[in-house]
């Protein structure tokens, strides 16, 4: 699905933010992206979302380099992927139920078919009450919500979330982490970036390691299947 071969990328004439980036990645995976502050997780996302071309290096994505793909071919890929920002990116003249709407709109989706989708997902996130609301009289927690909304509502076949946790207290975090999940196992990829290691200590996904622009891997072993091997 996701195939990065000695990837870097550096703004302007600034030096490489992301060096020698290897990895391939399986559809139906699911990743954990962390690493501190400054590392460059926004940056490997805003190559995986089409935001931007990496500097050297190839990049194939559902099959396609994307190096070698018209603008209006990454436009029409860019709707496979469901995206939550770190600064969440809503539209502020839109209420919540329009921005979550959105991408079904864009896609054509008949008006009672949208209202049932979305109304659904709202409660999800209880958001309900506040479906006519503008985000920016919400909290921050709240417009994360809707942001992580609108990045599921088409079922996207991968799913980029850059620290969508990171407003939230830890029982929404933790059911949201959840949600993810569940459209993990309905096959959808997901990439989470974020540094809450408490959280991510909480699910068994393997992660990639951001260090000064330097990937590695690390598959967690849980004390679940630790107890198992001991048994066996
Ligand atoms: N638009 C930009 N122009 C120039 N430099 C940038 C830009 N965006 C990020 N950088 C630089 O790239 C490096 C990586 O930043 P990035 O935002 O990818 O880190 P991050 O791991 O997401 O950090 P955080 O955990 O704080 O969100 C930093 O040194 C940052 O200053
Ligand atoms: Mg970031």
């Amino acid at each position: 699905m996701i195939k990065f071969e000695h990837v870097g990328l550096r703004y302007g004439i600034g030096p490489e933010v992301l060096s020698d980036i290897n990895f391939t990645l399986e559809p139906g995976s699911f990743r954990f992206l962390s690493g501190p502050s400054g590392a460059g997780k926004t940056s490997l996302m805003s190559l995986l979302y089409l935001g931007r071309r990496p500097t050297r290096g190839l990049i194939t994505m559902f099959g396609k380099n994307i190096g070698q793909m018209s603008r209006k071919e990454l436009s029409l890929m860019r709707q496979k992927i469901g995206v939550v920002f770190q600064d969440f990116r809503l539209l502020n003249h839109m209420s919540a139920f329009d921005n979550v709407a959105l991408p079904l709109r864009i896609q054509g989706l008949a008006e009672r078919e949208i209202k049932n989708n979305v109304d659904e997902l709202l409660d999800w996130v209880e958001l309900e009450e506040y479906k006519y609301a503008l985000p920016s009289t919400l909290s921050g927690g709240q417009q994360q919500r809707i942001a992580i909304a609108r990045a599921i509502i088409t079922r996207p076949r991968l799913l980029l979330a850059d620290e969508p946790t990171g407003n939230l207290d830890d029982d929404i975090g933790y059911r949201l982490m959840s949600l993810f999940d569940q459209l993990n196992k309905m096959g959808t990829t997901v990439i989470i970036a974020s540094h809450n290691n408490a959280l991510l200590d909480r699910f068994d996904h393997d992660r990639f390691i951001l260090d000064h622009g330097t990937l590695s891997i690390h598959q967690p072993k849980s004390w679940i299947k630790d107890k198992l091997e001991s048994m066996f």
